[in-house]
């Protein structure tokens, strides 16, 4: 089964339009939901039968199949395709009746499951009870929806029946749906709400795309490194991925395994392959490719051919050159051990491979390793064919030591923890563990570095602190656990610090709430106003991990924090408020000019980034004044929100 995305909401907010078009940009499979009960209605009505049981027998003789082809989805019962039929009036008046009968949903349940569970690569699922019943589990739920007046309109369009009143249909359609007893329509507590009035498809598509990127859930693109040993392959490789630790000897003549690292450049994460060499056979003349390279070849988005541009191709890399001339994927050639202007002169030879233009970088010293990023970069698919993610939001448990860290996880994870793996290949000891709490199952980031280690060596703060580091790269949100029984200390501030920094959602945690006396409460109180004022958007929630007391309070904070961090503003909204704003209180005046703002646009999220475009110098402090007001108007609980001001030369 591939990445699963459910997509619920009620009748004419555009679930049909944009799942398939999510489903054909992801080259993903598409299920119609509505489609499956309307089929049951269409066949009840064409047999003239009333009761769930007649139905199903019904159903027994001629089966309903669904095509999942986002492109053109089908509908039969039995051999009779219904696509069109079931669109009719007499089928949507009567649709509401027959999808209320616990039975019929109980059998269509099945259908629906053994479609998503043969999708392979992924399927957008779509209809009203997908997300709380039907796939529970789905990596990314979109609740979408719009005001009825938007709905009845887009209904009507595509309504074929011109004399029906769509708005009172589909407003009685609704309220049936979400009031009767069988999975009555509701938004599960982890969907993602997206309000379409406002928006066209392709900005609703933009929004999903946006959020199925920064999950990782469309694969990430691999970048696999072939060449033969000792041409710097894993000094390339380090410089990728910009640590020291992770790579193991390149060892001659010994076939590894293939190795997957994590990379992030310019926004774009992927995978980068490490590949080991290649063996000589026995006669030591001819060379043969080696397994590992053969299946990277395959299994690659994207081809990096490394060779030592001080020895120039040998004849045993001629195998490996003539498989990557015929291979139908980007292709990059880099010239490695490349240090200086000479060096790269000489190194021109290696055009005659007929590889394409080589790239030159010395992996040592960082020559050229941002151009050959770039490149890379650009040559990366939307698309790729790692799927490394499983849509479990990914959750950092941070701390000084001592706040009572594990004892926190403890109480959160009863009995329902499980642990696995963390990025395949790195030799470090991070354990993620998966852990179920408040409705929801969370990845945990290296719930190992939470042990208490025995005999602490000096320097092992600062370790403390990369590891703390490593962690929140990984994680979507830190959930930062403070001791409120004692004074906030520099140390906390610290991780509180490189929490904002890390860009990463955030929850405060008030641990061992039972040890906190009204005297206590009142000096944290001075405590939080003095030290916490830059983060006043952090939830804080008190806790008694020790006994459990208000452990079910984190789900919701941590939801609430992550729904913010993806949040995105409509940019005809952001611009009426900056338009008051600026209108109310323009910008200081400096050096006798006024600067104009143009508009502004939010670049991106996770965090939400905005960009303000004026004619000039915007002070810091009316930039923070901006960001004060945006928190305001659009609210964006426990996310840093970035602001940044270009100035933009009049045209
Ligand atoms: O989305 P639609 O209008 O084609 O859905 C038709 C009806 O089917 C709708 O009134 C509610 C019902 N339905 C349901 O109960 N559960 C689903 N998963 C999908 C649709």
């Amino acid at each position: 089964m591939g990445v699963v995305v459910a997509m619920d909401g009620p009748s004419g907010a555009g679930k049909s339009s944009t799942s398939r078009a999510i489903a054909v940009r992801a080259g993903w499979n598409y299920l119609d939901t509505g489609a499956l009960y309307r089929a049951v209605t269409w066949l009840a009505l064409e047999k003239n039968l009333e009761s769930a049981q007649d139905i199903i027998l019904a159903l027994k003789r001629d089966p309903i199949r669904f095509v999942s082809n986002p492109l053109d989805p089908q509908v039969f019962a039995g051999d009779t395709q219904i696509t069109h039929a079931i669109r009719g009036s007499s089928v949507t008046e009567n649709v509401s009746r027959i999808s209320a009968m616990p039975e019929i949903r109980h059998e269509l349940f099945d259908i629906q499951r053994s479609i998503i569970d043969r999708s392979e690569k992924g399927i957008v699922v779509e209809g009203r009870d997908i997300a709380t019943v039907v796939a529970p589990d789905a990596a990314l739920k979109i609740f979408l929806t719009a005001d009825l007046d938007a709905r009845a309109q887009r209904r009507e369009i595509e309504t074929l029946d011109k004399d029906v009143d769509v708005r009172s249909s589909l407003d009685s359609r609704d309220i049936a749906d979400s009031t009767r007893e069988a999975s009555p329509f509701v938004m599960a507590a982890d969907s993602v709400q997206i309000d379409s009035t406002l928006l066209s498809i392709e900005e609703t598509i933009e929004r999903i795309w946006e959020l199925l990127r920064q999950r990782s859930l469309l694969g990430l693109p691999i970048v696999a490194i072939l060449g033969r040993p000792n041409v710097g392959k894993s000094t390339l490789i380090n410089r990728f991925i910009g640590r020291r630790e992770a790579i193991v000897e390149d060892t001659p003549g010994v076939t590894r395994d293939r190795i997957q690292y994590e990379c992030e450049w310019g926004g774009r994460r992927f995978i980068v392959m490490d590949t080991g060499g290649w063996e000589a056979k026995p006669d030591g003349i001819s060379i043969q490719v080696s397994a590992g390279a053969e299946i990277a070849m395959d299994e690659a988005d994207v081809l990096a051919f490394v060779v030592d541009a001080q020895v120039g191709a040998l004849d045993e890399d001629e195998i490996l050159v003539q498989r990557l001339r015929k291979a139908k994927k980007p292709l990059i050639l880099i010239g490695n051990k490349v240090d200086g202007d000479r060096e790269e002169s000489e190194a021109h030879g290696l055009w005659s491979l007929g590889l394409g233009e080589p790239h030159f970088v010395s992996a040592l010293h960082g020559r050229g390793s941002g151009d050959l990023l770039d490149r890379i970069v650009a040559e990366l698919p939307e698309v790729g064919g790692a799927q490394t993610q499983d849509g479990y939001r990914k959750v950092a448990l941070i701390g000084r030591p001592n706040v009572g860290k594990s004892s926190l996880l403890n109480a959160l994870a009863g009995e329902k923890r499980s642990i696995v793996d963390e990025v395949a290949g790195t030799t470090r000891d991070p354990v993620d563990e998966l852990i179920e709490f408040g409705g929801s199952t969370w990845r945990f980031i290296d719930t190992a570095g939470l042990k208490k280690r025995a005999n602490q060596a000096s320097g092992t703060d600062y370790y403390a602190s990369l590891r703390t580091q490593s962690a929140l790269e990984r994680c979507e949100v830190a959930v930062v656990v403070l001791d409120a029984s004692e004074p906030i200390t520099e140390q906390d501030l610290r991780v509180i610090t490189m929490v904002e920094e890390a860009g990463k959602a955030m929850v405060i945690v008030m641990n061992k709430w039972d040890l906190v006396d009204e005297d206590r409460r009142d000096q944290l109180d001075r405590e939080v106003d003095r030290h916490l004022d830059q983060v006043e958007w952090a939830q804080r929630v008190n806790v008694a991990a020790k006994t459990g007391w208000h452990r079910d309070r984190l789900a919701p904070a941590i939801r609430t924090a992550l729904d913010s961090w993806e949040r995105r503003v409509p940019t005809a909204k952001l611009n009426s408020f900056l338009g008051a704003l600026i209108g109310a209180t323009p910008p200081p005046v400096r050096g006798g000019k006024q600067p104009k703002i143009y508009y502004a646009t939010q670049a991106g999220i996770a965090p939400p980034k905005f960009v303000v475009f004026s004619s000039g110098w915007i002070e810091a402090s009316y930039r923070r004044f901006i960001e004060r007001r945006l928190r305001e108007e659009f609210g964006f609980p426990g996310t840093p929100v970035q602001v940044a001001i270009r100035v933009k030369e009049r045209d």
